[in-house]
């Protein structure tokens, strides 16, 4: 018998996260205190399980076991038998912590208590509880069924033997699960920033379009999407709103620094795709924008992004977020990146890289674009034939 899954929060990730649970085999209560939720969790849950049916992708049997596998359920007194309870409630850190408090005296002293939470601290989330080894932040991406990324994220608080279970239950779901520490934006959300941030900083000093950016990093770069195509559908408000909590929780660092375009551009409701108009148009009719497929300007760009991204990637290894191996399959399985920014730079020459950051560090004498002193490291020790 598999252990009983708690899952509190029935919206986009706690119903992902729940569906994640049963199709690996546990049972799954999930919990939401708006009735209304839980039954829209349900129905999206059956039109799912439809899909996946009919794709030949599930078996009727495992469509049924799926879905009686998971109770929906009003009050969080019905998680009493579950061994970890995942909370994917609001973004809130008071909400968060009466929830906690309250939830340590209905299940057992062994039950796990993990967090959903995107940009709260997970020693901040812990803080509450009474015995606070317990917690531990497990990250999933949206949407929870599809992205193969979770991060894991212990507190300062957190005790080794729920580390190591949460890390080996997390890849018998068949995840991928990187462990990183509890900082700002973990990995991808702290690593990703320059996708978006130096894109609109191109843009704003006048270098290069929106379509031509996007051209630049696509056939260029080989990324999927485009940051403005990307940015449009994340959502800008979303958007936005990571950049300037990543910004505010590293005390301001220039780095993370978010754009008034983006800001102006949430503002005036220019979402994206969720409202029919972002960066780009996509209302019927619209006129698709021609890039300027200029390959020195596209090279320049495509250069320039991903070398202040291979600078974070080198920050977050510098200051030991994470392993070198988990940075990299962070941002492959959980943005999508063509490659590990890591093993990018080593393709490339990490000379390059560095070559790259310097000119801009002295052409714009600006702190957000100085070179992290592991890269710099490495090349010095490159140099030195080591
Ligand atoms: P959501 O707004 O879709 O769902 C939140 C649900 O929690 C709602 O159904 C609400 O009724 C319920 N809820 C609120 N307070 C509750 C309480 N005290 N008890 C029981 N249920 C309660 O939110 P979403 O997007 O699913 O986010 C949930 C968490 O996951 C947040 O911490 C967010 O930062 C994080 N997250 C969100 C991602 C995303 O792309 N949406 C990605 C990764 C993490």
């Amino acid at each position: 018998m598999k252990e009983v899954i708690g899952i509190i929060g029935a919206g986009t990730m706690g119903a992902g996260i729940a569906q994640v649970a049963a199709q690996a085999g546990h049972q799954v209560i999930l919990v939401d205190q708006n009735q209304a939720q839980l039954d829209l969790a349900k129905a999206n849950l059956e039109i799912i399980l439809n899909k996946l049916l009919s794709k030949e992708k599930i078996t009727s049997d495992q469509k049924s076991s799926i879905s009686s596998a998971i109770q929906y359920e009003i009050n969080n007194t019905s998680l009493a038998s579950c061994s970890l309870v995942i909370e994917a409630i609001v973004e809130n850190l008071a909400i968060k912590h009466s929830v906690f408090s309250a939830l340590e005296g209905i299940v057992s002293d062994t039950c796990i208590l993990a967090t959903n939470t995107s940009s709260l601290s997970i020693a901040s989330i812990g803080s509450v509880l009474k015995n606070p080894s317990r917690i531990i932040g497990i990250h999933f991406f949206n949407p929870a069924p599809l992205m193969p990324l979770v991060e894991i994220i212990p507190a300062v608080q957190t005790s080794q033997k729920v580390i190591d279970n949460v890390m080996t239950l997390i890849g018998a779901w068949g995840k991928k699960a990187v462990l990183c520490k509890d900082t700002p934006g973990f990995i991808v959300n702290r690593v990703a920033r320059p996708f978006y941030g130096e894109a609109l900083r191109i843009f704003e000093e006048g270098i290069a379009d929106f379509a031509t950016i996007d051209w630049a990093m696509t056939t260029l770069g080989g990324f999927k999407m485009g940051p403005f195509t990307l940015m449009d559908y994340i959502g800008n408000d979303i958007n936005y709103t990571v950049t300037e909590s990543v910004f505010e929780a590293f005390y301001f660092d220039p780095r993370f620094k978010p754009s008034f375009t983006q800001k102006r551009h949430k503002e005036a409701g220019l979402l994206g795709r969720k409202t029919g108009k972002g960066y780009y148009d996509y209302q019927e009719n619209a006129k698709t924008p021609i890039p300027n497929e200029d390959i020195k300007l596209g090279k320049y760009i495509f250069n320039r992004i991903l070398a202040m991204l291979i600078n974070e990637a080198y920050d977050a290894l510098f200051m030991q977020v994470a392993s070198r191996e988990d940075i990299d399959t962070a941002m492959k399985f959980g943005v999508n990146y063509p490659k590990g920014l890591l093993e990018w730079s080593d393709e490339i020459g990490v000379e390059n890289v560095l070559n790259t950051l310097i000119s801009l560090f002295e052409e714009y004498g600006e702190d957000r674009y100085r070179p992290n002193p592991l890269l710099k490291r490495k090349v010095r020790e490159l140099q030195m034939g080591n």
